[in-house]
């Protein structure tokens, strides 16, 4: 018997509900009754039910804050409005395959060879064990079979949802549209919807706006997941929700190819979510007997407001998306200093400054193989460039192991520059469409990772990299979109499986190159956060959150950034003043506590920085590791959004025992003498004492009060000028 069941009986035989034992932050059930077909989902704070209704489909009961376990739930479907409102249409479902009378957008839409287009699926059976439940449904007429997957995660009462279909027909079907889940939202008025949305070196910005009647979808056409939107929504309540308190519902897809998240609210005040594979250009033949299984879509619960759903998602990613979740190491990386000119001096020369400042992984950027002299050469031809580098990688990588770092490079394994041996070897490997133009994007074409040639090419290229150089780190990028997104080598109605193949290999690839190289850590880039997903999440390590490495810019960008993914994964370099986006100049100062905010990098072109800067900068880096722990793993709170009126912006971390706590505060700049009103943090234990100095300073100025004053009475950071940044560590007594 499994450890939960046992426990589960024990707390049967004393007659006692489990969360009394359990906190509720440790227990999770997943619960099928046959009788009442009633399928009940129970973790963290939250309760997702469905059931089957009078008409035999799938219907969503309730998704909210955690039941009794005695409530009675029951599927009921609503009765036919009008003629023009039928039952079908107007009840909600958990997957509605488009047929019969449905208006509304549908999670499954397929074709028969025979013309017909109709599936109307119902319950079969189910089952429930542990944390997840099983759903079977199938079509009522055709041997079509969708199963539906849930778990729930215990601590954060997260569900995730996914959806197999199988063709056991005769003949081949094709699958037009194919989502992961349909989440729905009780009837309310007052729905304020936001998501994320950006382009390239400005990514994150969160958007929103009130859930009228009608339809928002956000989307990728790209191929890849794209700066553009982010699979990511929350939905709140704009008459009771707070930063910090009321209902938000929010979800997330793991998928790093072309998605379509489409949220509406009928004209009856619910509201859907639907998401999955885009249905644009979309269209997948299942061949008798095959499956397709769409990604997980994740979705949650928070009565804690914006602030608390976003600390559900960071701590379900660090603690079941992430493969290894591990404190970020402090790296250096090459690229704003050099761009493409690396050698191997050159990068000893920076290797031994970074080292004096406690960076502890040094990262070579782009530049290093084949004819890689600028951007319109090279990709594709992973070999050395011996002109840069006349004794191979060796001696570089000894010297900085040699000065106590790791070693990490840059990489973009799907791309290939024209003018590069392995498109003139195999100008067929790229994705087109036969016959005509092939659009450049960054001077590079996309590499068809579908193919399985292009594919087992691609990760023998990376795996021998790693299997003939002792590299602990790839940087692995991904510079453009898809265009003309044709597979010429196989039949036309099956082209548009790219859609689906690429990915999965792609996902086939990280994950051989993990398991070969267990030690290996992987950085998420394009281009900045051009792909960043749950789905990637799950076979990389860390984020490149942006290009834009300008810290008042970033400061709106970790903003964004941290409302779907954790600061435990963002990226944030310390680059050089003034940066190259704005032009803005900064203090060393301010460039620290914006980039400490998440995982800290240092960018900068270490050659011109003075002997002050180094002694600055090591400080500062000693000081980041000793709160790394809390920003990284802690409960972060955002006190002030950088969208505040007064050009104010704080950020608060607290370690999960509450022993440490780290602020953040910046204000764009003063004016007329105006003072700044206290800043009231959260999270504190009350009743301890928690003494109080700035990062990096010495105890000597150190305040100690109760976190009731802390939080009640509020920190006094009186700040005058222009981009200002202080830096308070709480530590318990
Ligand atoms: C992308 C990345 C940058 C850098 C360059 C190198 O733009 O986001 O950080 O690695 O590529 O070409």
């Amino acid at each position: 018997m499994s450890i939960r069941k046992q426990l589960r009986l024990c707390c049967s035989l004393l007659g006692v509900v489990a969360p009394l034992f359990f906190p509720a932050s440790a227990y999770a059930e997943a619960h099928y009754d046959p009788a009442m077909r009633l399928f009940r989902l129970d973790g963290g704070t939250v309760t997702y039910a469905f059931g089957v209704n009078s008409a035999g489909a799938l219907q969503p009961i309730y998704w909210g804050p955690r039941l009794a376990a005695s409530d009675k739930l029951a599927a009921k479907a609503i009765p036919d409005l009008s003629g023009f409102e039928p039952s079908g249409s107007i009840t909600p479902q958990e997957y509605p395959g488009w047929g019969g009378a449905f208006y509304t957008e549908p999670a499954l839409k397929l074709a028969y060879p025979d013309g017909v287009r109709d599936v109307v699926l119902t319950f079969v059976s189910g089952h429930a064990d542990g944390e997840t439940a099983t759903v079977e449904l199938s079509d009522i007429r055709r041997p079509l079979h969708v199963t539906l997957h849930y778990t729930i995660d215990p601590a954060t009462g997260i569900v995730g949802r996914s959806t197999i279909i199988r063709n056991d027909t005769k003949t081949a079907v094709r699958i037009d549209q194919a989502s992961s889940a349909a989440w729905s939202l009780p009837a309310n008025t007052d729905y304020h919807l936001h998501y994320l949305t950006g382009r390239w070196a400005a990514e994150w910005t969160l958007q929103d706006r009130a859930l009228t009647d009608g339809t928002t979808v956000i989307e990728s056409r790209r191929g890849s997941t794209g700066m553009q939107a982010n699979p990511w929504f929350a939905i709140d309540r704009a008459g009771l929700t707070t930063e910090e308190s009321g209902p938000v519902w929010f979800g997330a897809l793991a998928w790093s190819g072309s998605w379509r998240i489409s949220i509406d609210r009928n004209p009856l005040g619910d509201v859907r979510v639907v998401g999955g594979f885009n249905p644009f250009d979309f269209a997948y033949r299942l061949q008798p007997g095959e499956t397709l299984e769409t990604p997980v879509f994740y979705g949650g619960y928070s009565g804690q407001g914006m602030g608390g759903a976003s600390r559900l998602m960071h701590r379900f990613e660090m603690t079941k998306i992430l493969p290894a979740p591990k404190p970020r190491p402090i790296l250096y990386n090459s690229w704003e200093a050099t761009e493409f000119a690396v050698d191997e001096s050159g990068q000893m020369a920076l290797a031994e400054k970074a080292a004096r400042i406690g960076v502890e992984r040094f990262v070579m950027d782009d530049g290093w193989f084949g004819a890689r002299n600028n951007d319109h050469a090279g990709l594709g031809d992973w070999t050395v460039n011996r002109q840069k580098f006349p004794n191979g990688l060796k001696p570089l990588i000894d010297k900085v192991h040699g000065l106590g770092m790791e070693f990490g490079i840059w990489v973009e394994p799907e791309m290939v520059n024209p003018d590069s041996d392995l498109y003139r070897a195999h100008p067929d490997w790229v994705i087109n469409f036969p016959g005509r133009p092939r659009s450049e994007g960054r001077n590079q074409l996309v590499l068809n990772l579908a193919r399985r040639d292009v594919r087992d090419y691609v990760l023998k290229a990376v795996d021998d990299i790693l299997s003939n150089n002792d590299i602990q780190f790839l940087k692995w990028d991904y510079n453009r979109n898809w265009s003309e997104p044709g597979w010429p080598q196989l039949d036309p109605q099956d082209q548009p499986k790219i859609y689906v193949s690429y990915i999965r290999n792609l996902y086939g690839i990280l994950a051989k190159l993990r398991k070969r190289h267990p030690k290996l850590e992987i950085e998420d880039c394009s281009g900045g956060a051009g792909r960043v997903d749950l789905g990637i999440m799950g076979l990389t390590d860390q984020i490149w959150a942006s290009d834009n490495t300008d810290p008042f810019d970033r400061l709106s960008i970790q903003d964004g950034f941290t409302h779907a993914y954790a600061p435990g994964v963002m990226m944030d370099w310390v680059t050089d003043s003034p940066n190259w986006v704005n032009n803005r100049s900064t203090s060393l100062g301010y460039r620290f506590l914006s980039a400490m905010q998440g995982a800290l990098g240092i960018g900068a072109d270490l050659n011109k920085w003075k002997e002050a800067d180094f002694a600055e900068a090591a400080r500062m880096v000693a000081a980041y590791k000793e709160i790394r722990q809390t920003v990284q793993g802690g409960d972060l709170y955002r006190l002030i959004r950088p969208t505040d009126p007064a050009g104010r912006a704080a950020t608060f971390y607290v370690a999960p025992d509450k022993k440490q706590a780290v602020l953040f505060a910046f204000l764009h700049s003063s004016t007329k003498l105006d003072r700044q009103p206290n800043i009231q943090v959260i999270g504190l234990d009350p009743a301890r004492q928690y003494r109080v100095r700035a990062i990096a300073a010495s105890d000597a100025d150190s305040q100690t009060q109760s976190g009731a004053y802390w939080m009640g009475h509020g920190v006094e950071i009186p700040m005058t000028g222009d981009f200002q940044a202080r830096g308070l560590v709480f530590e318990a007594q």
